[in-house]
């Protein structure tokens, strides 16, 4: 049987950058798991616009729609701040998105002890926590018709609409669930159903899904507004919370910031499964390309790290290689290894991108 293959795409600022770590460790499990992956890389964003003019070219779309899974780094930067809206580095990303219709958003909000002190929450709120967001990605309140701004009377109306099919929000409750099912096998589902239409149709799917497909994984629903409560007050009552496209924007960041740093948070999003049982899948680290920090080696490589983690345990089927890598970071961070984002100024001297990189490899071995 041929390798699983791989599409890597660095993209800009510390794309690159945190990047090259992972492929050290993509090579590791090559060498040490016989765990090898048939990988290309190519450009996207502002990377791709200076060569191609367009921020993903077309032969790098028909690449990440044939790959197994995508690997993306970061995207954009002041330099193309200018750009017309059309040719944006983000474009790039969202063109991957759409075309490979990755409709379920999974957001990990996981607090590794050594880094307990760091949220924002006290310490035995935060210690073990473990949730994760499915959000859906492709429809909801910011794709939905009519939208624009119009004359009326004698003022100005904004209007978006949130439009929500039964199709559309029962692929994303069964990833939730299938998910739920790998994890602890509970959900809690969030919408609005006390004051929008599209809350009661999307807690009535979840109930139908529930009870033909998954009813042996606990379902509870919450109002998204409570729920933002909770994720502050108790967070660890939660294992997969499954929401909308506009809450889950919200709730998600909410979430990961309990945790900590920017730098140490991963992402999946996916799509339908293949013919070959795979969904589509693009992982990505949820920061930016931190152009304030960029060519500097000060990029945390860790949230790149852990999206080729998810990339192990849902595209390729390899949990127990994703623990082994996850422990490793964990080790990590348990021996005092910093990247800059990870300590206050007086917390001693940090470690480089790639000093990071080498201790990850090193906790592997
Ligand atoms: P950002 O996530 O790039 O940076 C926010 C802050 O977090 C900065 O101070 C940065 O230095 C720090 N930071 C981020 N990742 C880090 C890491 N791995 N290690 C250490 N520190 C890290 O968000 P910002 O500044 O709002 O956006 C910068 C550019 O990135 C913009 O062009 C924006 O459009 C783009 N962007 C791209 C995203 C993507 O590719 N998915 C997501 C968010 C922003
Ligand atoms: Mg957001």
């Amino acid at each position: 049987m041929s390798n699983p293959s791989l599409l890597i795409l660095p993209g800009d600022g510390i794309g690159p950058e945190v990047m090259a770590q992972v492929k050290r460790i993509i090579d590791w499990f090559g060498a040490n798991r016989d765990l090898g992956f048939d990988v290309s890389e190519d450009l996207v964003g502002g990377a791709a616009y200076d060569k191609h003019g367009t921020p993903l070219h077309d032969d790098t779309m028909a690449k990440a729609l044939e790959v197994d899974a995508v690997l993306l780094g970061a995207v954009g930067g002041p330099k193309y701040d200018d750009l017309d809206f059309s040719v944006k580095p983000e474009r790039g990303l969202l063109r991957l998105r759409k075309e490979m219709d990755l409709f379920s958003n999974l957001r990990p909000a996981q607090c590794f002890d050594a880094l307990a002190d760091f949220s924002s929450l006290k310490k035995d709120i935060v210690a073990g926590l473990d949730i994760m967001i499915v959000r859906e990605l492709t429809s909801g309140v910011y794709f939905g018709e009519p939208r624009g701004i119009i004359e009326e009377g004698n003022e100005r109306v904004g209007i978006n609409t949130q439009r929500y099919t039964e199709s559309e929000i029962a692929r994303v409750a069964r990833s939730a669930f299938e998910l739920a099912r790998r994890r602890g096998n509970k959900v809690c589902s969030m919408e609005k159903a006390n004051v929008m239409e599209s809350g009661i149709l999307w807690r009535d799917v979840v109930m139908e899904i529930h009870q033909a497909e998954y009813a042996d994984v606990e379902l509870s629903h919450m109002y998204a507004d409570n729920g933002a409560m909770q994720l502050v007050r108790a967070p660890k009552q939660f294992d997969v919370i499954l929401t909308d496209n506009l809450f889950g924007d919200i709730l998600s960041d909410c979430a990961a910031m309990l945790t900590g740093s920017l730098g140490m948070l991963p992402s999946a999003s996916l799509g339908a499964p293949a013919a070959n049982g795979r969904p589509k899948a693009l992982y990505e680290p949820v920061h930016g390309s931190a152009p304030d920090i960029t060519g500097q080696g000060k990029a945390n490589p860790i949230a790149c790290t852990l999206s080729f983690a998810m990339a192990l345990r849902y595209s390729f089927d390899q949990g127990d290689e994703a623990t082994r890598l996850e422990q490793a970071v964990e080790k990590v961070l348990a021996d005092g290894v910093r990247t800059a984002d990870l300590m206050g100024p007086e917390d001693g001297t940090p470690v480089s991108t790639t000093g990071m990189g080498d201790a990850i490899l090193a906790a592997l071995d």
